[in-house]
């Protein structure tokens, strides 16, 4: 077996890392709030405003400590601005979104007070009391994710009582590590990617390099055609010989499916809940060479490349930080631990359970210690979001020292059909665009119709009147069946369409058909705009105008597409059927 040398000596990595794990608490993700803030300042000169002085100095009265020097990337993240980025997503619910904006911002000046006073003032929980659907959870993980913060959301009732079987409270902080871990290891990842793909290609490089059909090794000609050849991707098929042995106590990151093995998911992959498994496999020094196609050994070994580049003791203490400093932890479902409330003002310990969840969530919020497999968490910083529908309880009915560490309250109010009609269009990812986005990745352009519109939100509400209220969750559910068609046909329409497009441009260069202004393109649109409507008569309208591109709102597609409109009739015609039979609605809708 041959073996690979490493293509750098040292590491052009490892003083990056030093660097950056010097000041652990740079954004730990995507899009640094750094970023959005610079993104934001440009069209809000609020947030420039407010961004804090260069050497702050806490100024009250009997405190005369200087904080230290500002170059946290979440100071720009005013409750202005939060709110402001929290309005592309939600809709409405402008209380809740002020409340969490400000909540969040209490903990970053929390951090900054001195340590002195720190410990007296109360971190600024906050509970959200709403109907289920009207946007709690989504309020929640919008924050989480514009902040980067590591972000769990878990749901009371899962919770046993310490000392009881089941899930204790502390696995909320065990699985916010996890979270964070992954986020770090995003983050590390995409900051180092082209010294990443650098080493990687390397790698390769050697590979291939000694492979004989490949050319003479050793001659910086044949390796510089050869890279070419690599960057062009024309040796993507070619078999080399690879060394996964992953770098003695790290993760198993040279890929699932070696023996011994235990890895549960890649470097990167993306899913924050990953968690570090140590490979023992290699304590013993057994090498992983295998033989591989270009192109899989690619990943393979950029997740080991990675692995050596972030050790993970580095990234554990990253991480660690990212939770104590940025977590938020929402926690659903909270009036359902709550077994008193049939009195006034009172908590009844009818079930010894509800009563010992919330007395163990008491020092997590309050802060305590948490200890991971990782080591200890503090959790003085997390911020916790509580949230509940509070139908049959009241906030008051939970135990009196919870309440006190859920100082901020605030109502949402459940939604009218109007804001089901903005949720379906206004927000950055909303409904409509997602299916739109996953149709036209088939070559489909999808419209729906103002009416199409109005007629999902009617039914919506209506279904919500008359089955259970689930708020805004509905809308996904009877759009998903107003395109179920569409998106079963999708495939089969495109390609006719295409063929039908194809067959008649050959005969329009025959020079036997292609009437004026029409092209084959326009036509195929035509007939696949009427299959996908039903053949209802505004249908077949909708799709005449899309397929000739007549209509203002329905320019015609690009070449090769089809288009698809959804009008009033064809939500009517899918839906009528199961709304007539409620027993059969209460299942699918
Ligand atoms: N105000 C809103 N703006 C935009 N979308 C919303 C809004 N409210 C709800 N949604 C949509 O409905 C879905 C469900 O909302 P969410 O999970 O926030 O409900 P919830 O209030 O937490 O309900 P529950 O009490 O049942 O947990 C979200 O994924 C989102 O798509
Ligand atoms: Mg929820």
């Amino acid at each position: 077996m041959r073996q690979h040398a490493h293509p750098f000596s040292s590491h052009p990595i490892s003083s990056a890392w030093v660097a950056s794990s010097n000041t652990a608490l740079a954004p730990t993700t995507p899009i640094p709030p750094s970023a959005l803030c610079r993104a934001y300042s440009s069209s809000a000169s609020s947030v420039k405003a407010a961004e804090p002085p260069a050497s702050p100095v806490f100024a009250v009265a009997g405190v005369t400590e200087a904080t230290p020097a500002d170059d946290d990337p979440h100071s720009c993240m005013t409750p202005k601005a939060v709110v402001e980025l929290l309005d592309r997503y939600i809709i409405g619910q402008d209380d809740a979104k002020r409340a969490v904006a400000v909540a969040y911002r209490n903990r970053w000046r929390r951090k900054r007070v001195p340590a002195s006073i720190r410990d007296d003032i109360v971190p600024k929980n906050i509970l959200l009391i709403g109907p289920t659907g009207c946007g709690k959870t989504e309020i929640a993980r919008r924050l989480a994710k514009l902040a980067n913060s590591p972000f769990v959301k878990v749901e009371a009732t899962k919770f046993t009582e310490v000392g009881y079987h089941g899930r204790d409270v502390d696995t909320i902080i065990r699985d916010l590590l996890e979270a964070a871990i992954g986020l770090v290891r995003q983050r590390l990842r995409r900051q180092h990617e082209a010294a990443l793909r650098a080493v990687v290609e390397e790698r390769l490089l050697r590979a291939l390099h000694s492979q004989e059909q490949l050319g003479a090794a050793g001659q910086p000609a044949v390796v510089e055609a050869l890279r070419e050849k690599l960057r062009k991707g024309e040796l993507e098929d070619v078999y080399i010989e690879v060394d996964l042995t992953p770098p003695p106590g790290a993760r198993g990151g040279g890929g699932a499916g070696g023996p011994g093995i235990i890895d549960l998911g890649g470097f990167g992959m993306g899913s924050p809940q990953t968690p570090v498994v140590i490979n023992l496999t290699n304590l013993g020094g057994k090498k992983d060479v295998r033989t591989l196609k270009v192109r899989e050994a690619r990943p393979l070994l950029e997740d080991l490349e990675a692995e050596r580049m972030f050790p993970p003791e580095q990234l554990i203490k990253e991480a660690i930080a990212a939770t104590e400093q940025d977590g938020i932890v929402f926690i659903d479902e909270i009036d359902k631990i709550v077994s008193g409330g049939r009195g006034p003002g009172s908590w009844r310990s009818g079930d010894p359970s509800s009563e010992g969840v919330q007395r163990d969530l008491l020092p997590i919020i309050e802060g305590s210690v948490v200890s991971t497999k990782h080591g200890n968490v503090s959790t003085d910083h997390i911020l916790f979001i509580c949230a509940g529908a509070f139908h049959s309880v009241k906030p008051s009915d939970l135990m009196a020292e919870l309440q006190g560490r859920l100082p901020i309250r605030v109502e949402l109010r459940p939604l009218s059909r109007a804001d089901f009609l903005r949720i379906l269009t206004e927000p950055e990812y909303n409904l409509i665009r997602q299916q739109k986005v996953l149709l036209s990745s088939e070559g489909v352009d999808l419209e729906f119709s103002p009416g199409a519109l109005d007629e999902v939100t009617r039914v919506a509400e209506e279904l919500n009147r008359s089955l259970d209220n689930i708020g805004a969750r509905r809308l996904h559910a009877v759009l998903e069946r107003v395109v179920e068609e569409i998106s079963f046909d999708a495939p089969e329409l495109v390609a006719r369409a295409r063929e039908q497009a194809g067959a008649e441009g050959q005969q329009a260069q025959a020079g036997t058909a292609a009437g004026a202004g029409t092209t084959p393109v326009a036509e195929a649109q035509s007939s696949a705009a009427a299959v996908s409507s039903g053949g209802t008569a505004e249908g077949a309208q909708q799709a005449g105008a899309a397929g000739s591109g007549a209509g203002p709102d329905s320019p015609a597609a690009a070449p090769g597409r089809v288009k698809v409109v959804i009008d009033r009739a064809h939500v009517e015609r899918t839906l009528s059927a199961l709304l007539q039979k409620q027993d059969l609605t209460r299942y699918i809708l």
